[in-house]
Parts: structure tokens; C-alpha cells; sequence
């Protein structure tokens, strides 16, 4: 990247990044690539993990504000790619049910999660993929070095099942989502298709100093908020599950909490800002290496463009 930069005459470094932000690699697609594609990869994981078939899901909702095309939705071309897998690997069927995409940059998952649970919660579907999926590296403005050197490309799924309650209490506890749309300036990609072509400007837009002042006052907020909604307290968490934007707004955002850094899940050194894939990459990250176990409690929260900011308190 910041070779990248030298090559467009631009000034930066691999200390400055790291000590600003806490990145140390990104990834980004190659050519031809989709968030569909990241999202398909993600969602077999998922699946795998879970024991489950692409014909058992009856919901799909995918966050993403990179999508394959203006319409149809990420969400449904993703079913399609599931459903054609499972054909060809002999499943009778596959993913049926309703397939949509959630538009809230990065608080992207935490409404995708909330959506799920309160449609599985109102007996409209029984097994859903949840994901996040961006292709950030298509709308980066590679001339700023402000923004550039922040966002890669990712994808992160789970599956949210009804079940019975079993006594063991597990499952969302509580979500709590909101927006404030007069802060659409300070973070966004404003431009639009129209008339078969581009208006305005189609790479992103960020004052970064502004979103880190704004991003840590929410994100408290929303902790305190779904905790309270929970009956929970912050002792109760085991896990802090933030967005990976900046390792600088995840520690703010512990201190506040009185959450020591290890009870953290930090992946931004890996990733970058994933946007909506950001918190299911993590997760995967904790779940897979043990950290997160079962009958552990773990608060996911997000931040993103809009501005958009919500979190979600699980009991696994
Ligand atoms: C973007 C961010 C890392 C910048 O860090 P910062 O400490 O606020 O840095 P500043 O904007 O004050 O810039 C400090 C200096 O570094 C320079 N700088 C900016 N990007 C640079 C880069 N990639 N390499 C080297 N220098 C850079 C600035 O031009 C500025 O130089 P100046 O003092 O000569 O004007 C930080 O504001 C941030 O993380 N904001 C939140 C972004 C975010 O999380 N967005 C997504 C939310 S979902």
C-alpha cells in the first residue's frame, strides 16, 4: 500500500498506519470478484460449522454497501450460488425462503442480526444466514491517503436457528440499532447511476476525525443501552466483539466500559475495516480460536455511515 502511494506521489508509512489505526494487512479481491463470492465462501463456513444444508435455510439477509449491482439484491444472487452448489453436490434442493440486503455500512451486521432474530422470533423463518460481505476495495479513492490505507475486502456469516428453549438461555439477549442521518457528509460515497451512468462521485468521502469523535461517544451508548434492555451489567460480558475500524476507538471504547483490553477481540491488524464483514470476521476469528466459548456472553457493536450504530448481546 504504501508503495501505492510513493507511485501516486503520496507520503505515508507502514508506522504511521499502524500507530494510528492498529492495520497491518488488508486483503482486497481480485479482478472479477464479488461480494457474492466472499459471501458465498463465508456462508459454507457458516454452514459447515453448524451442521446444516443450504436447502435447511429459509432466510437470508446480507449487509453490504458493496454490491454486486444496483438490483437484484447481493442477498438473492448469493442464494442462487448456494443453491447451485448444493444441485451440483447432489442436495434434492436448496435455499428457499426470502433473500434481502441491509444497507448500514458498518453497523451493517449488528441490523442484519436484529432483522433475523425478530423475523425468526415472529415464526416468518426458522433457519437464516446472516452475513456480512464488502468489496470496500472498489470504492476507495487510492489518491487519499486519509481513507485508502483503512478499508479491505471480507466476508463473515452465521446462522441464527429457532429453537426451543433448552435452559441454557442461549441466543440474542437483547439488540438495540439506531441512525442520525444528518451526519451523511462526514462519511459516504455520494455518488449515485443515472441515465446509464455515474453522477457525482463514486469513491469514498470520510472526515476522519469527526467519524472517531462521533464513533466512540456511540459506541458506549449503545453497549450501556443493550445491556440495560439485557438486565446485564458490563461484568457480565465475556467478550467485547467491536467493529474493526481503528484499534485507537476499540480501546477508547473498552476504557469507558471498564473492559480490559483482553476480553477485546481485536482483528483490525489482520483485516483492516472489513465494514459490515468486520464484526462476523471476528467472531469467526474468536470462535474458531477457542476464545469465544459456549454459555459465554459476548457484546458485538457497530458504527458506520448514515450515521448508523447498534449492538447485539448474545449468550452462545
Ligand atoms: C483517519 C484517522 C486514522 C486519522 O488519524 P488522526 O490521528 O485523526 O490523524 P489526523 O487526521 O489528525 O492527521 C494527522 C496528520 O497525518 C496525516 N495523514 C493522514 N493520513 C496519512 C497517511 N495515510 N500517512 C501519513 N500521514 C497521514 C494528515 O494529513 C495529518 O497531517 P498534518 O498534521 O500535516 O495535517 C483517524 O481520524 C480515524 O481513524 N478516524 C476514524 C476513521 C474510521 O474509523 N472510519 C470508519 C468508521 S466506520
Amino acid at each position: 500500500m504504501v508503495e501505492l502511494l510513493a507511485a501516486r506521489g503520496l507520503d505515508s508509512s507502514d508506522e504511521w498506519i499502524v500507530e494510528r489505526t492498529g492495520i497491518r494487512n488488508r486483503h482486497f479481491v481480485a479482478d472479477g470478484m464479488q461480494a457474492s463470492d466472499l459471501a458465498f465462501q463465508a456462508c459454507r463456513a457458516a454452514l459447515a460449522a453448524a451442521g446444516l444444508k443450504v436447502s435447511d435455510i429459509d432466510l437470508i439477509v446480507l449487509a453490504t454497501s458493496t454490491p454486486d449491482m444496483v438490483f437484484p439484491s447481493t442477498a438473492t444472487i448469493l442464494q442462487h450460488k448456494l443453491t447451485q452448489a448444493a444441485l451440483a453436490e447432489g442436495d434434492a434442493s436448496g435455499a428457499g425462503g426470502a433473500a434481502f440486503d441491509v444497507q448500514a455500512v458498518c453497523s451493517g451486521f449488528i441490523y442484519a442480526l436484529t432483522v433475523a432474530d425478530s423475523l425468526i422470533k415472529t415464526g416468518t423463518a426458522t433457519k437464516a444466514l446472516v452475513v456480512g460481505a464488502e468489496v470496500f476495495s472498489r470504492i476507495l479513492d487510492f489518491n487519499d491517503r486519509t481513507t485508502c490505507v483503512l478499508f479491505g475486502d471480507g466476508a463473515g456469516a452465521v446462522v441464527l436457528e429457532a429453537c426451543e428453549h433448552d435452559g441454557s438461555g442461549a441466543g440474542i439477549l437483547a439488540s438495540d440499532i439506531h441512525a442520525d442521518g444528518k451526519h451523511t457528509g462526514i462519511l459516504c460515497v455520494p455518488g449515485t447511476v443515472c441515465g446509464g451512468a455515474v453522477l457525482g462521485d463514486p469513491l469514498l468521502k470520510m472526515d476522519g476525525q469527526a467519524v472517531f469523535k462521533l464513533a466512540v461517544g456511540v459506541l458506549e451508548d449503545a453497549a450501556r443501552a443493550v445491556l440495560a434492555k439485557a438486565g446485564k451489567t458490563e461484568a457480565d460480558v465475556d467478550w467485547l466483539v467491536p467493529h474493526q475500524a481503528n484499534i485507537r476507538i476499540m480501546q477508547s471504547t473498552a476504557r469507558k466500559l471498564k473492559l480490559p483490553m483482553d476480553k477485546v477481540v481485536v482483528t483490525v491488524d489482520q483485516h483492516g475495516n472489513t465494514s459490515a464483514a468486520s464484526i462476523p470476521l471476528a467472531l469467526d476469528h474468536a470462535v474458531r480460536g477457542g476464545l469465544v466459548k459456549p454459555g459465554q456472553t459476548v457484546l458485538m457493536e457497530g458504527v458506520g455511515g448514515g450515521f448508523t450504530w447498534g449492538a447485539v448481546l448474545v449468550k452462545m
